[in-house]
């Protein structure tokens, strides 16, 4: 069995493409009627961690609790030290999401910025603290959720991430969502709503209603660090995160 994670997911790949869609950890699976199991014919081993099938099973479908844990794993691996665009150059931490891989809130930001460069962790500085609070205010905890960036790396100088390197991003992020599943994601600001609603209407006419993409509804309100300087908006803001808890909760307009 393979112990070097990126071997565990070649292995688990090697199995879907048979058809595989699940492993089970309970020993009796592997020792189940009709299966000529190598497993039963040894002395069993520890308690095993994320051990993929003997070879000699049948194809068979379990659901691992952790399914989507492994899942987001296999997007992360195959980002890998990523020298897709440009922005690679300069970043200490590629920054791919942290939270809930079951939330069914999402929020999508733009880019890393210098906090988040060097801790490799989406939204830990000003602005942040600022949607940290939103989260809060909505009766939810960062466990609860799901954040992550259109783009993964730094932007020099936190200046707008450029079409070719969202282009090279773009894909993981939508995987990132493909997994998850999220009832809604909050596209914070113009380049999160424009990428995941593939549109140039300018956030101010976009935000404040749901947009459907695929199985989510995507609410595009305006970015933390557009409310950190002007407050004002914190208002309009609110009034899209009252939506989304409408739909969160099953009672939504
Ligand atoms: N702004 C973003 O869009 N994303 C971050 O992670 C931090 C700031």
């Amino acid at each position: 069995m393979p112990t070097d994670p990126r071997d565990v997911v070649e292995h688990l790949r090697y199995y879907a493409d048979l058809g595989v869609e699940g492993f089970s950890r309970d020993r009796a699976w592997r020792a189940r009627a009709g299966t000529p199991s190598r497993a039963a014919a040894v002395t069993p081993a520890p308690e095993p961690r994320a051990e993929p099938a003997s070879p000699s099973l049948a194809p068979h479908v379990t659901a691992p609790a952790r399914s989507r844990v492994e899942a987001l794993a296999i997007v992360r691996t195959d980002l890998g030290e990523c020298t897709r665009c440009k922005l690679h150059k300069g970043r200490i931490k590629l920054v791919f999401g942290t939270g809930n891989a079951e939330a069914r809130l999402m929020f999508v930001g733009e880019g890393p910025g210098a906090e988040e460069d060097e801790q490799g962790v989406p939204f830990v500085g000003r602005a942040g603290q600022l949607l940290t609070q939103i989260i809060k205010a909505m009766g939810l905890e960062l466990e609860d959720v799901y954040i992550a960036n259109v783009v993964k790396c730094r932007p020099p100088g936190n200046r707008n991430p450029e079409p070719d390197e969202i282009e090279q991003c773009e894909p993981f992020l939508m995987r990132q969502m493909d997994v998850i599943k999220p009832a809604v994601v909050v596209a914070l600001g113009k380049f999160a709503a424009q990428t995941l609603l593939r549109t140039t209407e300018p956030i101010s006419k976009i935000r404040g209603r749901f947009h459907q993409v695929g199985d989510t509804r995507v609410m595009p309100t305006f970015h933390p660090s557009y409310l950190l300087r002007n407050p004002a908006a914190k208002r309009e803001v609110w009034e899209d995160m009252k939506a989304v808890m409408g739909v969160l909760r099953g009672n939504e307009k």
